[in-house]
């Protein structure tokens, strides 16, 4: 629902010009002294993104942090309102000139007079803090990140011109080294892209959910308009899917400061107990408590709002007693720009796909778009792994899992430089059979 923060490395690509990047990336063996960089075609050389003007600047990409984040579970909601009173809510929450103003200028401080230096000072202020072990292997994991995104795209005869063979065997001694702080510290690759994840998604928190409440919680014109189609998509298969007398469920996964809440009110999401949402990032589920949990219903349930890491959360105690062991958990399960900030694409759909109930609806948007997210990994590959899957590639993981995921393409999404993609954003819906 918003850009994503200052990346803390960026590179670009352009011929010979990969190696001054990779040089700038091999030099800095302090996590904290790496810049973001990215190239500029006008000015032909890489340069730091902090220079470039907010025209030049590339798409960004956030950081979030890895760790074994302990579960800790937030429950809360509104008290039970109608849909119109909720709406009368959020409209009392919309920001006067004058506050507006204020929030901005106490934001700006909180960041020091400027947000994009304040997050990058945050995020360097917590990888400087990691014990010396996860630092080494946080410094590694990214320069090494930002080579394979520099090398796998040339062809062979392209790598032998461009890259000396010593960055190669400075390249393959880092991953021997990462190897071997990985086995000691039984940590893995995912561990530390989602250390990236949550360090730069807590920084940034603060300033996302600020600036989310001075816009009144609506993004501009067609792209809340995206948002709000894929909610009523995912609220209509709640309602479908709800077991008799009892509300179903939505699972909002990468919540971040519960930027969605309001268009799921909106779409008629009316029972508190129907909305669970969960993101690695504790700085994003304080904030979404702050505006979405903080008061409960009459029978002391609400909103839940979960801190942890979605791949390893155990979801079954969300489900209503019934449902839980044979059937999923929930009605719907929406990706709302997270999905390509998660590690492993594949399993963090298989486990979506597990946690629907028959029926259910498994919605991906992004309202920027397929483009936009290839831009971002451009210039952050340690924050983005990958781009948003194309249709054929939602249909050949479908097919190849088709027995445990039980899914159907109901709505194909945009491919990136499309069109479509220009024109709608990126929207896949899937259906549980
Ligand atoms: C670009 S933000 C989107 C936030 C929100 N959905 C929105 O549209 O405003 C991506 C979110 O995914 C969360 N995230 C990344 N990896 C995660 C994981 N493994 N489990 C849960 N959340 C994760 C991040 O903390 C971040 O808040």
């Amino acid at each position: 629902m918003y850009e994503e923060p200052a990346p803390n490395v960026t590179v670009g690509m352009r011929g010979i010009t990969i190696i001054s990047a990779w040089a700038v990336i091999v030099m800095s063996s302090n996590v904290s002294s790496v810049g973001s960089f990215a190239w500029n075609a006008h000015r032909n050389k890489f340069i730091s993104c902090s220079s470039l003007s907010s025209k030049e600047r590339p798409p960004i990409s956030t950081n979030k942090q890895i760790t074994r984040c302990p579960s800790k579970l937030f429950s809360g909601g509104f008290g039970s309102t109608s849909n119109t009173k909720k709406k009368k809510q959020q409209k009392s929450k919309t920001m006067s000139p004058n506050q507006a103003k204020r929030a901005t200028q106490e934001l700006l401080q909180r960041y020091g007079g400027d947000i994009q230096k304040g997050t990058q000072s945050r995020i360097d202020a917590s990888l400087s803090s990691l014990p010396p072990h996860l630092q080494e292997a946080a410094t590694l994991y990214k320069q090494l990140t930002q080579f394979d995104a520099l090398v796998s795209p040339m062809t062979e005869s392209d790598r032998k011109r461009l890259i000396p063979p010593e960055q190669w065997e400075i390249a393959a001694r880092d991953r021997f080294k990462l190897e071997q702080l990985l086995k000691e510290h039984s940590l893995s690759e995912n561990d530390l892209h989602n250390l990236y994840q949550r360090i730069t998604w807590n920084a940034s928190a603060d300033a996302k959910a600020t600036r989310a409440d001075i816009a009144g919680n609506k993004m501009k014109g067609d792209l809340q308009e995206r948002i709000s189609r894929a909610c009523s998509i995912v609220v209509d298969a709640v309602m479908k899917t709800s077991p008799q007398g009892r509300t179903g469920k939505v699972l909002d996964i990468g919540c971040g400061h519960g930027s969605i809440v309001p268009s799921l009110v909106d779409a008629g999401l009316e029972e508190l107990d129907s909305y669970v949402g969960i993101d690695l990032s504790e700085e994003m589920i304080r904030n979404a408590i702050e505006r979405y949990g903080s008061d409960r219903n009459k029978q002391g349930k609400g909103r839940v709002f979960i801190a942890d890491d979605f791949l390893t959360h155990d979801f079954s105690k969300y489900g209503d007693e019934v449902a839980i062991d044979s059937l999923g958990v929930f009605g719907a399960v929406i990706f709302c720009s997270s999905l390509h900030d998660l590690p492993d694409m594949e399993k963090c759909i298989g486990r979506a796909a597990s946690l629907l109930l028959p029926g259910g609806k498994l919605v991906v948007v992004h309202a920027q778009g397929a483009t936009h997210v290839l831009g971002q990994r451009s210039c952050n590959p340690v924050m983005v792994q990958r781009g948003l899957p194309t249709t054929k590639e939602w249909l050949e993981m479908i097919d190849k899992h088709r027995e445990d995921w039980k899914l159907i393409l109901e709505y194909e999404p945009a491919d990136p430089r499309s069109d479509k993609d220009e024109k709608e954003g990126y929207l896949a819906v899937l259906a549980k059979e």
